[in-house]
C-alpha cells in the first residue's frame, strides 16, 4: 500500500476528484475502498490473484470498475508469466471473483481473446481500450441521463455508483453530478446500503467532494420518504441488465423500485452497455451473489447481534423491467425497456 498522492490523470476524473484505479504500465494502483471515507490509501497490485482478492473483498467494487481492474489483472499476470497456462489461470481466477456484475466476465473474456492472439502486449492494449471506453461511456450517459430528467430536482440513490464504481464520473451518480452541474438539483438522499455501507461510506464521500447537498438515510426510511413526496426520482446503477430489461443491482433496489411505482415517480437505471447481458433472457437467470453472514452480523467491526446468529446475505436483487421507467446508457435512453429496445442498444 502507499498513501494516496493527489494525481489527476484526465478531465473526467479531475471534475470528480477521485481516482479509484490507475495503471502506470507496470502496476495497477487501486484506492482501497474498504478504508474509505476515513483513509485514502492505494493498493499496489502486480499479479492477477491480488486483483481478484481486492475485487472479492470489495477494495475494488462497482460493476464497470471491477471489469476494468480484472482486465488489467490478466495483463499483469502475463507480464510475470506469458505462458498459455498462466493466461487460463488468470482468466479463471478473475472471472470467478464475483458472479453478478457481467462487466467482470465481459472484460475478462475480451482480454483473454486479445491475449490468445497477441500475448501480454495485446492484453494490456485491450485493458486500456476497455478503460477508455468505460470512461467515455460514463461521460456520455451522464449527459443523456440529465437530458432525460427535465424537471427532476430531488433524487434518491442507492449504494455507490460514482467515480469509485466506474471509470470517470460513474453511472447513476454521474447523472446526479451532471444535474448538479446544470444547477438543476436541489437535494439528494443517499441510502446507507447495509450491510457494507457503500452509501454511507462512499456516496457521502463523493457527494461531499462534489459539493452536492445531500442527506444520508437508513435503508428502511426510503419507502416512507418516497411515499411522502420527498423526491421526484430514484436513480440507481446496475450490475447486470438482462435482455428483457430486468435489472440486477445492490440489494434493496427492488424495494426502492416498488416504492417509486406506488408513488408514481421515475425509477431510473443508469449503466454502460457493457452491463447488458444479451445471453441472459431475464432476471431469473442472473446469479445473485451470496456473501458471508459475518457482514450482516457486524458493522464497522462491531458485533450487532448474538454471535453465531444465522443470516442471509444476498448482495443484489432483481428489479423487473416493468418497474423501470428509464434505462440510461451511453448509447441512449430507453423508456420502459423491452427485449427489443434493450438489445437495440448493443453495438453490431
Ligand atoms: O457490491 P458492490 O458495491 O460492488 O455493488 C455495486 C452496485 O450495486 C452498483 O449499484 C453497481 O455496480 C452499479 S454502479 C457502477
Amino acid at each position: 500500500v502507499s498513501t494516496l498522492r493527489a494525481r489527476v490523470e484526465n478531465t473526467a476524473t479531475a471534475s470528480v476528484g477521485v481516482v479509484a484505479l490507475r495503471f502506470d504500465g507496470e502496476t495497477l494502483w487501486a484506492l482501497d475502498q474498504r478504508r474509505l471515507p476515513f483513509e485514502e490509501v492505494e493498493l499496489r497490485l502486480r499479479r492477477a490473484a491480488p486483483v481478484a482478492d481486492a475485487i472479492r473483498v470489495l477494495s475494488i467494487r462497482g460493476a464497470p470498475l471491477i471489469g476494468v481492474a480484472a482486465a488489467y489483472g490478466i495483463a499483469l499476470e502475463l507480464f510475470h508469466d506469458p505462458s498459455p497456462a498462466s493466461l487460463e489461470r488468470a482468466t479463471t481466477t478473475l472471472r470467478a471473483a464475483r458472479p453478478t456484475a457481467v462487466n467482470l466476465a465481459w472484460a475478462v473474456d475480451r482480454v483473454h481473446a486479445a491475449a490468445l492472439n497477441g500475448g501480454a502486449a495485446a492484453a494490456v492494449a485491450q485493458a486500456r481500450a476497455i478503460h477508455d471506453s468505460e470512461l467515455a461511456a460514463s461521460a456520455a450517459l451522464a449527459t443523456a441521463g440529465a437530458d432525460a430528467l427535465a424537471g427532476v430536482t430531488r433524487v434518491m440513490t442507492h449504494c455507490n455508483t460514482g467515480a469509485l464504481a466506474a471509470p470517470g464520473a460513474g453511472t447513476a451518480l454521474g447523472v446526479i453530478a451532471e444535474l448538479a452541474r446544470r444547477d438543476q438539483l436541489e437535494h439528494v438522499f443517499a441510502t446507507e446500503s447495509r450491510p457494507l455501507l457503500q452509501g454511507a461510506r462512499l456516496t457521502v464521500y463523493e457527494l461531499s467532494k462534489l459539493g452536492i447537498a445531500h442527506e444520508l438515510i437508513v435503508d428502511s426510511a426510503a419507502a416512507g420518504l418516497i411515499a411522502g413526496g420527498a423526491i421526484d426520482a430514484v436513480i440507481v446503477g446496475c450490475d447486470r441488465v438482462a435482455a428483457n430489461g430486468d435489472v440486477a443491482n445492490k440489494v434493496g433496489t427492488y424495494g426502492l423500485a416498488l416504492a417509486a411505482r406506488a408513488a408514481g415517480i421515475e425509477f431510473v437505471v443508469a449503466g454502460p452497455t457493457s452491463t447488458i447481458d444479451p445471453e441472459c433472457a431475464s432476471g431469473s437467470e442472473i446469479a445473485i451473489e451470496e456473501r458471508d453472514a459475518g457482514e450482516v452480523r457486524h458493522a464497522g467491526g462491531q458485533l450487532l447481534t448474538l454471535p453465531g446468529t444465522r443470516c442471509r446475505n444476498p448482495a443484489f436483487d432483481i428489479t423487473p423491467r416493468e418497474l423501470v421507467t428509464a434505462l440510461v446508457t451511453e448509447r441512449g435512453v430507453v423508456r420502459a425497456p423491452t427485449r427489443e429496445s434493450v438489445l437495440a442498444l448493443l453495438p453490431g
